[in-house]
């Protein structure tokens, strides 16, 4: 009898929003409003774009939440079990963390990850699980979204080859799409090369088994 396990994943996962133009149409005037705000200080010393990262409000309905993060996440746990056979096992999940970036032509965001300490909740411990970029506004053709995994090398790939997954290579990824990853999974913004790239960004913690 032989056997196998697996590392878990570091899965990306993207799906076009069917209620895109919808939840744009009402959101992205919101966060046009909400970049006035001279209090959303870039608290990134090595990147250039406008967030509210640090000056948090709510600017999502719940409906919105329910399509961009709620479904996407049922999706990819789906996925990662049939297609992957990998079994994310959590009972609930709770979004930590919800804001939005906004870019100018040459503006990008520095090789980053999400990784935050656990939190108690309602007497659960809750883990770092997913985060999620929605391309709410983005004319380019190509997405400035790059992923690095946290290797030197990757598995079975010639040892000089890249351990960077570029999203621009991918021409399904642009506005209307939201993308998920695991929280650790060190990503970037290459610059950007259009005016008004808008997107909103959510960590979500699970009670992991
Ligand atoms: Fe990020």
């Amino acid at each position: 009898m032989a056997h196998c396990v697996i590392f878990p994943p570091e899965c990306i996962y993207w799906r076009k929003l069917e209620d895109h133009d919808q939840i744009k149409k009402v959101i992205l005037p919101r966060i046009k409003e909400l970049q006035k705000d001279k209090n959303n200080k870039n608290p990134f010393n090595l990147s250039n774009f406008t967030t509210n990262f640090a000056n948090r409000s709510k600017f999502l309905d719940n409906e919105h939440v329910e399509s961009i993060v709620w479904k996407t996440i049922h999706e990819m746990v789906t996925f990662m079990c049939e297609k992957i056979s990998f079994d994310f096992t959590a009972e609930s999940h709770i979004i930590t963390d919800c804001w939005f970036n906004a870019y100018n032509v040459g503006e990008y965001q520095e090789l980053h990850n999400h990784i935050s300490a656990p939190i108690e909740n309602n007497g659960k411990m809750y883990h770092p699980s997913f985060s999620l970029i929605y391309i709410l506004n983005d004319e380019s053709e190509k997405s400035s979204i790059a992923f690095r995994n946290f290797n030197a090398h990757r598995p079975f790939v010639k040892m000089l080859d890249s351990n960077i997954i570029d999203m621009s290579h991918f021409p399904t990824v642009k506005e209307g799409v939201v993308i998920a990853f695991p929280a650790c999974l060190e990503h970037m913004v290459r610059p950007v090369t259009t005016n008004g790239r808008v997107t909103i960004a959510f960590n979500v913690f699970s009670d992991i088994k």
